[in-house]
């Protein structure tokens, strides 16, 4: 899908309460476990603390659980014997309250051990129902939601005598948080039930057989059909049939969706770890970006889901841009790009400040979320409070089909493909491959910049990705500068204009994945302060390519270069200036300096990634983050 276009369809309000895990189940004739063991693992960025699976074969419902990584699960299960069900549900968690431990893993059994569940998500009023429960004679092991959930369930069940699913579907009319469950029945041995509200679920559908998962990438290997269930609906398989109900009991025609996923894009392809797959997948992921939309010669810029908000977009009063983390540096990038080419004013807005400061925000502003997972917590609540606002919402998203597509008024995909490594890297150079071509596309209509500036600027983006071609050549010298730094405490980054989000960006790399403590500052504030860290401990990585703040970036240099600091830079090809002054230069080329946080993030990726592999760390899943960060 080129562009989404998605009506508000959510009235959900929880985002803040939403918990990180995957979930994954599966239903038809193959072998359930090692399905399910696959899609956790390809599920570990959304949580890797404890894990399990419930199986249901010819001896019962079993539920096996471990603390640790799934590869622990893994290992534990393949101990336990010869394990073989066709169906089947497994979770792996991200603790947000409960320690990580065996007995806080999913699933959960009810009282009975009759059903058991799994679960991404929280119920807020688990106080109030375990209370009541407890009242009842109910007994709880672990101090999950989880478990207070599926029990609650069953007392439905038995006091009404009624059927598991309208069980499900009475207690979903009391609860109240997030969720996206999966719940297997002893009694049923061809069922799943799921359930949906501000979690995401995918399912999966085969010949006969049934997925589901937290989002496409388990189901990819095995169909490309799937359906994306909405919020307040209930999926329900059973005998190879697949039917969706709202939980008010009306019957919904599922829509089946064909993933554009290819199976070697979740795979890490001979590199050693995803992340510097997907560092080098930047000239295509940006090409990707731009295929279809970009045309320079003919002089043809297509957003295909601007198209019906350009008006709005146009004669905006405002615009502000949301989001976290990664994509809130390429938000900071855009800013310089929207009031540069269009000359409307921008503000970029933490999405976790943004929602809790009750800004100022009406019908004439135009908001664009930023996020590549789409499910963020934090812009997800900034996204619902803007709308409520009147002000029109505009996603850039890499994950299609995520939450943040659904509940936008439009939006373009970043077409970056799966971004397996929690530190976000080709997710960055897309968003700001979309943002450049949203902000040419404005200026040019709203007449803010010329014809002939406007053509030589799409000249110039439609170079990017060879040139980030060559940008990546620099990995070995990067190795090895990264080798004489590895061991450093603490590192500043300095940039000005289009490179001072790259310098942001780049401490953020580096603290995430190495642990090394960085920050990035706008490289004239140096003399406010972080100046005084300057000795000949402190490395200081400069980014001061050729564009219109350069001399007073080498100026910066000087100063550091006066204090003893040592010295590494991203200049331009050919640059004589800087090459004098630093210990070392990474060059990349030349380009309009708008674009040029595509070229000069690579080497601060690559450098993050050597160093964060020579101290042993864990560079796909660093400790104590998740890949989507749907808790507040
Ligand atoms: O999925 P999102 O882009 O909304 O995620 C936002 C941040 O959590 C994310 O960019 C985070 O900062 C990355 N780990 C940075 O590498």
């Amino acid at each position: 899908m080129a562009q989404f276009l998605f009506l508000c369809l959510t009235k959900t309000n929880f985002y803040k309460f939403l918990v990180m895990c995957g979930i994954v189940a599966y239903v038809g004739q193959q072998d359930a476990l090692p399905i399910i063991i696959k899609g956790l693992k390809r599920l570990e960025y959304r949580g890797y603390d404890s894990a399990g699976v419930a199986l249901l074969d010819q001896r019962g419902l079993s539920i096996y659980k471990k603390k640790g990584k799934v590869a622990e699960l893994e290992k534990f299960l393949e101990e336990t014997g010869d394990i073989h069900a066709n169906v089947g549900i497994g979770h792996t968690r991200w603790a947000t309250h409960g320690e990580p431990n065996d007995v806080n893993a999913h699933p959960h059994y009810s009282s009975s051990e009759r059903f058991a569940m799994i679960h991404n998500g929280i119920i807020e009023n688990y106080e109030v129902l375990k209370k009541d429960l407890l009242q009842k004679g109910y007994t709880f092991q672990s101090e999950t939601d989880t478990e207070v959930f599926v029990k609650f369930i069953e007392d439905i069940y038995q006091h009404n005598g009624c059927s598991l699913e309208e069980a499900l579907r009475l207690a979903l009319h009391k609860v109240v948080g997030a969720y996206a469950i999966v719940l297997i029945n002893l009694e049923e041995p061809n069922t799943l039930i799921a359930a949906r509200k501000g979690s995401p679920l995918v399912i999966g559908v085969g010949e006969k057989e049934y997925f589901f998962a937290s989002d496409a990438t388990p189901i990819i290997e095995y169909t490309n059909k799937v359906v994306y269930l909405d919020d307040y609906e209930i999926a329900v398989v059973r005998n190879g049939e697949l039917q969706i109900k709202t939980i008010e009991n009306v019957e919904t025609n599922p829509y089946i969706n064909q993933l554009e996923m290819e199976l070697e894009a979740i795979e890490k392809g001979g590199y050693e770890h995803f992340m510097l797959k997907e560092i080098f997948e930047q000239p295509k992921s940006i090409a990707d970006c731009l295929r279809g939309r970009l045309d320079a010669k003919s002089g043809r810029l297509v957003l295909g889901g601007l198209r019906e908000y350009m008006n709005k977009f146009q004669n905006a009063e405002r615009i502000i841009i949301t989001a976290c983390g990664t994509s809130w540096h390429a938000g900071l990038v855009a800013e310089y790009l929207f009031e540069e080419f269009a000359r409307i004013p921008v503000e970029v807005e933490y999405a976790s400040e943004f929602r809790y400061r009750n800004p100022v925000i009406n019908e004439k502003d135009f908001v664009i979320a930023i996020s590549q997972s789409g499910e963020t917590a934090d812009t997800l609540a900034a996204i619902e409070l803007a709308k409520s606002r009147g002000a029109t919402i505009f996603g850039v998203c890499n994950v299609v089909g995520s939450s943040i597509p659904r509940t936008t008024h439009a939006g373009s995909y970043t077409h970056a493909g799966p971004e397996i490594g929690v530190a976000s890297t080709k997710a960055f150079t897309a968003q700001i491959s979309v943002l450049a071509m949203m902000a040419l596309k404005l200026g040019y209509q709203r007449g803010t910049l010329p014809e002939s500036t406007y053509i030589q600027l799409l000249h110039e983006l439609a170079a990017i990705p060879a040139k980030v071609e060559k940008a990546l050549q620099t990995n070995a010298l990067v190795e090895k500068i990264a080798a004489e730094y590895k061991d450093a405490r603490n590192m500043l980054y300095l940039g000005r204009g289009y490179n001072f989000p790259v310098a942001l960006e780049g401490a953020l790399k580096l603290k995430e994945i190495s642990y090394i403590h960085a920050e990035g500052y706008p490289a004239a504030e140096m003399k406010h302060g972080p100046i005084a860290l300057i000795d000949e401990e402190m490395p200081v990585i400069f980014i001061a390519t050729q564009d219109s703040s350069y001399e007073k970036v080498v100026s910066n240099i000087q100063e550091v270069k006066a204090r003893k600091g040592k010295i590494v830079a991203v200049v331009t090809e050919g640059d004589t200036q800087v090459k004098a002054l630093a210990d070392h230069v990474i060059e990349v080329p030349l380009t309009h300096e708008a674009f040029t946080p595509l070229l000069s993030v690579v080497p601060l990726q690559l450098f993050s990634y050597h160093i964060a592999v020579m101290r042993g760390c864990n560079v796909d899943q660093p400790r104590n983050l998740a890949k989507s960060v749907t808790v507040e």
